[in-house]
């Protein structure tokens, strides 16, 4: 009996002991304990503001916390019940009540008034600094309805959310912006330059957020938020996307890459010479396996009665590696399609949009997928690259079963 009580008591003193110790790790983590109380600041003057802001409002509070506990706790000892005493009675104190709506009204109107003198420096961006890049171009602007700098310039960077990652489009020196450098999940940027951001999001709703360049944006389908940094010092800012957005929430990472103006511009000829070998690689494979369009007497109606002579495919079709190919691609997150038992109607029911279509219609929508758009559905949604992602072979099986799928 005694010695089991002992030993209760000491497994119970070991577990608070550890809880202890788990509580004093988890607080003194310098990554848990950094900014505990206020926003992150140091990367960006927008930042720092934010920073600054906060911690006006925070002394306020703090004044006033501990002015009314305060009152409250020696109110509490003052007068705190005791034999033979009686409470006084006191009805109304026109002054003091006066006092509390007066002073609580002043208080609201500093802090008002801080926060507006604050928010210019928060939401207008600034001039880029000395040893920034030169940003004279006028083609660095792809954003019109963009707060910019007072002497007008900066490098807007277009932000896109999807599915899960981010994708960033920067500024060239013409007008078309289908050939601008771009490049995912991580942001280039050169030093001391007002990067101004266009965010936006091409399927559900994001949120961009590196918390030491600036407060959160929403990223929404069909709307575009302003924001903007600047950085000063070099290294990589990182972030996550801040708002649930699906299965993969938790991996879409976001990080910046400040680097020197000369670094930068060598980065961008760089991109865009990887991007260029990158589409030259995939076109040339799309060459080498073109399905061959129908001819003219072969109407691909199906409506003659006499049954065309098979000029496709000699080897029957692989549907099953096709099947796995939609799989896999994830073309059921997107697509309802009754052979491969999805129901998503992001994009259009495949059994009704690719119904009795051939293989090189299939085959278009799959590598260009803004060639054609299904009625009620917009371009740019479904990812343009699955002609580089597939393989020749997968991208050949998964026509095959398409077309199996949706003969009619
Ligand atoms: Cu995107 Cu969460």
């Amino acid at each position: 009996m005694g010695s089991d009580r002992r030993h209760t008591s000491r497994r119970r003193l070991l577990t608070s002991l550890l809880l202890g110790a788990l509580a004093v790790s988890l607080v003194v983590a310098p990554g848990a304990f950094a900014d505990a109380l206020t926003p992150e600041s140091g990367g960006s003057p927008n930042a720092d503001s934010i920073d600054t802001l906060y911690k006006i409002v925070l002394a306020v509070a703090a004044v006033i916390f501990v002015g009314v506990e305060g009152a409250l706790i020696y109110s509490l000892v003052k007068f705190r019940a005791r034999k033979g005493r009686v409470a006084a009675q006191i009805h109304g104190n026109t002054n003091l009540e006066i006092g509390w709506t007066v002073g609580a009204a002043v208080i609201l109107v500093i802090l008002a008034t801080v926060t507006f003198i604050k928010l210019d420096s928060i939401k207008n961006p600034i001039d880029s600094r000395p040893g920034g890049l030169n940003t004279a171009s006028g083609a660095q602007f792809a954003s019109v309805d963009q707060p910019t700098p007072p002497k007008g310039k900066a490098l807007n960077i277009d932000v896109n959310g999807q599915q899960y990652l981010w994708r960033f489009t920067y500024p060239d020196k013409d007008t078309n912006a289908q050939n601008n450098p771009y490049s995912y999940e991580e942001m280039v940027v050169p030093i001391n330059t007002t990067v101004t951001l266009d965010i936006r999001s091409q399927d559900v709703a994001h949120s961009w957020w590196i918390p030491k360049l600036g407060g959160k944006f929403d990223a929404i389908p069909g709307y575009t938020n302003k924001t903007w940094f600047q950085a000063r010092k070099l290294g990589i800012y990182r972030g996550q996307c801040a708002e649930l957005c699906g299965r993969g929430h938790a991996n879409m990472f976001a990080s910046v890459r400040v680097v020197t103006v000369p670094q930068y511009q060598a980065w961008i000829v760089a991109q865009t010479e990887r991007i260029t070998a990158a589409n030259k690689a995939a076109a040339a494979d799309r060459d080498k396996y073109a399905v061959p369009a129908p001819t003219a007497s072969q109407p691909s109606t199906g409506t003659s009665t006499t049954p065309a002579p098979s000029t496709t495919t000699p080897a029957a079709p692989n549907t099953d590696a096709g099947k796995a190919v939609f799989a896999s691609a994830g073309c059921g997150a997107c697509h309802t399609l009754k052979a491969a038992g999805s129901t998503a109607k992001i994009g259009p029911d495949l059994d009704q949009a690719l119904s009795g279509k051939d293989a090189a219609f299939i085959n278009t929508s799959i590598v260009n997928p803004n060639a054609e758009i299904a009625p009620g559905f917009t371009k740019g949604v479904m990812p343009p690259n699955f002609g580089q992602t597939l393989s020749k072979t997968q991208l050949k099986d998964l026509v095959d079963f398409l077309v199996a799928a949706t003969k009619k």
